[in-house]
């Protein structure tokens, strides 16, 4: 179903204390029932704390990454299996700094996308364009392409367990902001091209998340736009009181 989502993504920042220490803060100043589902993704050394502290709230925790493999001779990796050991069900998968630094393709995240479903987890699917290519007016390209390559080999029962997240690489930890306009049409044109490879239906229900610098000052007007069902926030989500203003956003 579509819903509001704000999913923090901590990338490599808060050790175990500092996990503990904001997780005991956000629980308990988060109000009971909040207008957006709310995530964290710390890193892999906390998700067992993180699940443990706030496994009887409205917050849920998500990993980073998994391996495509259920277990075997890959030295530095964690399983979709082994996330779930922890109580993890939420994955971030095709993030553009595991595109750029991990060389992960499209072919390698379609295969994690696949064990995910597998596994019955929920996939956070990043996607969005490079600088040069929104420069060359590529960006539609390029996300149709990672679509189509990454995860449109689903089936249409799969989508339920599906967010997606378009983060253009040139907003991302740049302070600059696609503007709401440039998002929606973005959004709006994920939305049709779900709409095109599957129906209308699946294309409505699919909650899509904008990444990319987004702020406290500028959450309320990029989720404003219609088919911005919120965000996925890196910087800002390392501080309490600014994650929680992104949350409340939404009321
Ligand atoms: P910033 O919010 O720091 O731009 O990061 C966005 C992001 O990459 C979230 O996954």
């Amino acid at each position: 179903m579509r819903k509001n989502i704000v999913a923090g993504n901590w990338k490599m920042n808060n050790d175990l204390a500092e996990t503990s220490e904001f997780l005991t803060h956000l629980k308990m100043q988060l109000v009971k029932e909040p207008e957006a589902e709310v995530y964290i993704a710390p890193a892999y050394t906390s998700l067992y704390h993180a699940f443990q502290t706030v496994k009887d709230t409205p917050i849920k925790v998500a990993a980073q990454n998994m391996h495509h493999e259920k277990k075997g001779a890959f030295t530095g990796e964690v399983s979709a299996q082994m996330l779930q050991s922890v109580g993890v069900t939420t994955v971030i998968l095709g993030h553009s700094e595991r595109r750029a630094h991990f060389q992960e393709t499209n072919e390698l995240l379609a295969q994690k996308v696949s064990a995910a479903m597998e596994a019955d987890m929920t996939v956070i699917f990043c996607f969005g364009e490079e600088l040069k290519e929104r420069k060359a007016e590529e960006h539609f390209d390029v996300v149709k392409i990672q679509l189509q390559e990454g995860i449109f080999h689903l089936k249409k029962e799969d989508w339920k367990n599906v967010i997606l997240a378009y983060e253009p690489v040139w907003a991302i930890g740049t302070g600059e902001t696609a503007s709401p306009e440039q998002a929606q049409e973005v959004h709006a044109f994920v939305r049709k091209s779900i709409a095109d490879k599957y129906d209308r239906e699946t294309a409505d229900e699919v909650s899509i998340l904008y990444g990319g610098s987004v702020k406290p000052n500028n959450a309320k007007e990029i989720f404003g736009q219609e088919d911005v069902d919120g965000g996925l926030i890196g910087g800002a989500s390392l501080n309490a009181i600014d994650f929680l203003a992104i949350v409340n956003a939404f009321e």
